[in-house]
């Protein structure tokens, strides 16, 4: 993995749900960065899915955490960077295949539609695989290009 920190960030819709996965990442001993929000005052999600595209681009942090109310929003604006693969999960097998063949490097979720217990054990699962590269490799370059 590129960087050694996880970077989460959410809106709002998503602050519960990034601070209890930011705890699971602490308590599993990752360095963490939190691009925030910092509360349930409302945001606009365009602006941390763009600091979590940053903190990828830039190498501060090698995989990142999203959450909005339904993962769609922030994770647009996080992959307008061709750097960021933002796989917005629902299941621990969506979670497992977004790495093995997208090489998925950003996580997101909708805290109004996923359960908090799958959305940890996702979150375990997504950190967890390796991209399994071979078929998939061209592929996934091809994402990156203009
Ligand atoms: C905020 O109300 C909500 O629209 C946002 O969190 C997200 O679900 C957008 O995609």
């Amino acid at each position: 993995m590129a960087g050694a920190s996880i970077a989460v960030a959410s809106d709002h819709a998503g602050f519960d749900l990034k601070e209890l996965l930011k705890r699971d990442l602490q308590d599993a001993g990752h360095d963490v960065l939190d691009l925030g929000t910092n509360s349930t005052a409302s945001v606009d999600y365009p602006d941390f899915g763009k600091a979590m595209a940053d903190a990828i681009a830039s190498g501060r942090a090698g995989r990142g955490v999203l959450v909005c109310g339904t993962g769609i929003g922030i994770s647009i604006a996080a992959n307008r960077n061709p750097r960021v693969r933002a796989a917005v999960i629902h299941d621990v097998t969506s979670a497992r295949l977004s790495r093995e063949h997208n090489d998925a490097n950003v996580i997101a979720f909708g805290q109004r539609l996923i359960g908090t217990e799958v959305a940890r054990e996702a979150l375990k699962i997504f950190l967890a695989t390796t991209f399994e590269g071979g078929r998939h490799a061209a592929r996934v370059a091809k994402l990156s290009k203009d």
